[in-house]
């Protein structure tokens, strides 16, 4: 089974998923943890040009090609394969993010997106996709406080609420993929929350 985690900055993915993983492993479930751009030896290498701060000259359109690179290598290197083993693979980010940010932030055009994202992944998409939704000033103000500001942080705040609204309308095309969860609770209440959709999709998947 294949879980995305989708969301604005600051949305708290990176402390959900673990949390996560470690609750489904404990269950005696066979779980592989990613996250995009990233989760290979390449697509760590391209995160890096990336998120550099000091490549302020990246082209939207590289932009876009880098991203799509480093996914194509995660389906095929490490997606696909754990899926053929039956495990559960939790993706912090994958196509949607592209839609988003690229699609609804930039304003590049989604149906060139869409069919550029089926080359990069032929057409591999999850089974489930958690978003976790959190107003921009809550989620930037959490990521300054981190201090894990880079540069796709950078981008003025309409950008961000445009890759909010963007999340919202994705999600409301594809309402059986897609379940939101309110991510400016407690943590603990946004992983209980989480924990009680994968749980669901999982029984489904069984039957
Ligand atoms: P990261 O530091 O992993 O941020 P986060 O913890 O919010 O996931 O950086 C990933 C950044 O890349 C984030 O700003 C979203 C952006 N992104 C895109 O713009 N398009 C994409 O296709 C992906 C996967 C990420």
């Amino acid at each position: 089974m294949f879980i995305t985690f989708e969301g604005p900055e600051g949305s708290g993915k990176s402390t959900q998923l673990p949390q996560l993983a470690r609750f489904l492993e404990e269950s005696g479930l066979s779980v592989v943890k990613t996250r995009e751009p990233g989760g290979t030896k390449i697509g760590d290498q391209i995160r890096e040009v990336l998120i550099r701060m000091d490549n302020t000259e990246l082209h939207p359109r590289t932009e876009i090609l880098l991203f799509l690179a480093a996914r194509a290598q995660l389906v095929e290197e490490l997606i696909i394969p754990s899926l053929q083993q039956g495990k559960i693979i939790l993706c912090d980010r994958y196509g949607d993010s592209t839609l988003a940010y690229q699609g609804y932030g930039h304003g590049l055009d989604l149906e060139i997106l869409r069919a550029m994202l089926q080359f990069a992944t032929g057409g591999l998409k999850p089974d489930l996709t958690i978003l976790l939704d959190v107003d921009i000033m809550t989620g930037l103000k959490r990521k300054k406080i981190k201090e894990e500001w880079n540069r796709l942080d950078a981008f003025e705040l309409s950008f961000h609420e445009r890759v909010r609204e963007g999340y919202q309308i994705l999600a409301a095309q594809e309402p059986e993929r897609w379940k939101i969860v309110d991510a400016k609770q407690e943590p603990d209440q946004v992983q209980k929350e989480i924990r009680a959709l994968v749980m669901d999709a999982l029984d489904k998947n069984r039957i």
